[in-house]
């Protein structure tokens, strides 16, 4: 399997390729610069405000540059999305029952960094650790799932939340705000859920990512309590290197590393937070969901920006360590071994 947080670029971004060149052809047929939103998704929710409280919000700097935006949504907005029955899935009474109500609500599994597609190697994992190796990357323990929503019932607020994310005024706003050009990037974003289990250490994202964004719609009202949530964290000072190489040398990928090489700095457990952030050399970020699943799911609006480049060379974090044990020579390129 084909783990890194690279996801997006295979299948998926040639579907928002492709799903851009067809939206461009039905916006010459319609005569229409504002095209109408992929599939059934209406926004029959005035959602609009979001994009003032983007554009109006102060970038805060620590750990790094970002946007934190609380009560992101209007107090009763956020109550009828997480009292909708497409993210508060009611008590499941074991795995197979939470994956059947998961399908039934519109959710299929996605290939995602920290998860299986697999619901048999999942539920083999659950079952017996012993008996399914952990398939995620070896700074992890564990792996979990990650479902994302296909479609909003009709009329929910959950269809106006999709269809504000495939709207252009969105990503417009949000590219403005991080002087970031529209037309070389590609959009991807949706309402997703990460299941027990779900782990990705530290890593600042893949250079190619322009733009990250999420907000925690969780439907239990003990969510912030939880262990599920997005950890932001900077380098111990030993490891700080790490960062100086990844900012002084963009001809080389960014991994992930060792939670231990890492502080956490901030956690976005507040319910209903909007974070936004455009990957660098510093923008660590980090989950490690364990947590009962059965009960209410870490659920999320998630997206990125994508930038259409070539791949480049992954060092992993043993070349950092053997580079630092070799004496850090910074003439020396660091390359995968
Ligand atoms: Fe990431």
């Amino acid at each position: 399997m084909n783990w890194g947080d690279s996801w997006g670029s295979g299948a998926a971004f040639v579907f928002a390729r492709e799903a851009r060149r067809r939206d461009g052809a039905r916006a010459s047929r319609y005569g229409q610069d504002r095209l109408p939103s992929p599939g059934a998704n209406q926004m029959t929710h005035d959602l609009s405000y979001l994009l003032r409280r983007i554009e109006d919000a102060p970038f805060r700097t620590h750990p790094f540059r970002h946007l934190w935006i609380d009560d992101f949504f209007e107090p009763q907005d956020f109550d009828a999305i997480v009292s909708s029955s497409q993210i508060d899935l009611g008590e499941a009474r074991n795995d197979a029952d939470l994956i059947d109500r998961l399908h039934d609500r519109g959710y299929e599994a996605i290939r995602f960094p920290g998860s299986s597609k697999d619901v048999q190697s999942y539920l083999n994992r659950r079952a017996d650790r012993a008996s399914q190796k952990n398939l995620n990357k070896d700074t992890t323990e564990d792996f979990g799932m990650t479902f994302r929503l296909r479609s909003g019932q009709p009329g929910s607020i959950v269809e106006s939340i999709l269809a504000l994310l495939s709207s252009d005024g969105f990503w417009s706003t949000l590219a403005q705000k991080f002087d970031i050009d529209i037309d070389a990037v590609t959009r991807e974003a949706g309402v997703q859920k990460y299941l027990d289990g779900y782990e990705i250490s530290p890593h600042p994202d893949i250079r190619r990512k322009a733009l990250t964004f999420m907000t925690n719609i969780n439907p239990s009202p003990d969510s912030e309590r939880l262990e599920f949530h997005t950890s932001y964290l900077t380098f111990t000072r030993a490891r700080e290197y790490v960062k100086d190489r990844w900012e002084a040398d963009p001809t080389i990928e960014r991994c992930w590393v060792p939670w231990d090489w890492c502080e956490v700095e901030a956690q976005q457990r507040r319910n209903n937070s909007f974070v936004a952030f455009s990957p660098s050399h510093n923008t660590l970020h980090a989950v490690k969901a364990s947590y009962d699943h059965l009960a209410t799911q870490r659920t999320q609006i998630y997206g990125n920006l994508w930038r259409e480049t070539d791949s480049l060379p992954y060092p992993t974090w043993q070349d950092f360590d053997d580079w630092a044990k070799r004496g850090s020579d910074p003439n020396e390129p660091i390359r995968p071994a």
